[in-house]
């Protein structure tokens, strides 16, 4: 169950976007227009995600438990150590819908780099990897047992192009920042509290560049999460931000104007 102050932070942040979505209409600059095209309207379907369906159906009828190191924002569902995987892949995983979108802005933008902060059971990292066999998912995870779950799957699908990280972010994010050159694409989807979040926006910028868009989930979810996004949109070097409800995209292409656009999905 969600807590009084998560409702009235998701309902506000509900109204807020629904009052501001806008459509194609409203899209006049170049970049934004494109991208809503190719990325939000964009409705193509890949073969494989009838697969990561098939997986995510095999999760939720799971009966196997596994234990989990408390890392995150406390679960609204479960707060014990022990969760079943059905509970986490029905609460924690991200929906098809919005996996489809993460392909989608792989495809669009052909990221080299790719990272996905919380892997959980890896359906998500599994739409970021077959969007482009070019690129590299770096994918982190803390909860050991999870995280084996994760790493067994993308045996299964015979991915080569998904380095799966054990340990808490804490630790091993900045290990990772200093091995790789720079971040192309970092979906953020772990620790939803203010500070970790903050956090996790700094380490990253440091690795972006004009192309880099890093992608924030649950930016509504509670009013940390809200305060964290809008800090972030308010940050100087990003230079367009879009609001798509269930995350958060900001960007960094120069420009004159800072832009701010709420788009549904
Ligand atoms: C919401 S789930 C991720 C869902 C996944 N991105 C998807 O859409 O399929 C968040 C995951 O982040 C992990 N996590 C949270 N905080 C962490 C931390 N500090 N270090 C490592 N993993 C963490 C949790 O164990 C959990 O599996």
């Amino acid at each position: 169950m969600l807590s009084l102050w998560q409702r009235c932070s998701l309902i506000i942040g509900y109204w807020h976007h629904w009052l501001n979505a806008v459509n194609q209409h409203s899209l006049h600059a170049p970049f934004i227009y494109q991208f809503y095209q190719q990325v939000v309207c964009n409705r193509q379907s890949h073969s494989g995600f009838a697969a990561i369906e098939q997986y995510r159906k095999s999760l939720l009828k799971s009966e196997e438990d596994v234990s989990v190191q408390p890392m995150g924002a406390p679960s609204t569902v479960n707060t014990s150590s022990t969760r079943s995987v059905k509970s986490i892949a029905r609460h924690s995983l991200s929906v098809p819908k919005f996996g489809r979108f993460l392909y989608n802005v792989v495809q669009f933008q052909q990221p080299k780099y790719i990272v996905e902060l919380g892997t959980a059971l890896g359906a998500t990292t599994l739409y970021l990897s077959i969007a482009d066999e070019q690129s590299t998912v770096y994918t982190l995870e803390g909860s050991t047992q999870i995280a084996e779950i994760a790493s067994q799957a993308f045996a299964d699908f015979h991915r080569q192009n998904i380095e799966l990280i054990k340990g808490n972010i804490d630790d091993t994010l900045p290990q990772l920042l200093q091995k790789i050159p720079q971040v192309d694409l970092a979906y953020v989807d772990a620790n939803h509290r203010l500070e970790p979040t903050l956090n996790y926006f700094s380490q990253l910028l440091a690795k972006t560049n004009e192309e880099s868009i890093l992608i924030f989930d649950d930016i509504h979810w509670s009013f940390g999460m809200r305060k964290a996004w809008k800090t972030i949109i308010q940050h100087p070097q990003v230079t367009l931000s879009i609001d798509v409800f269930d995350a958060g995209l900001v960007f960094f292409h120069p420009s004159a104007v800072k832009q701010h656009y709420y788009l549904k999905l």
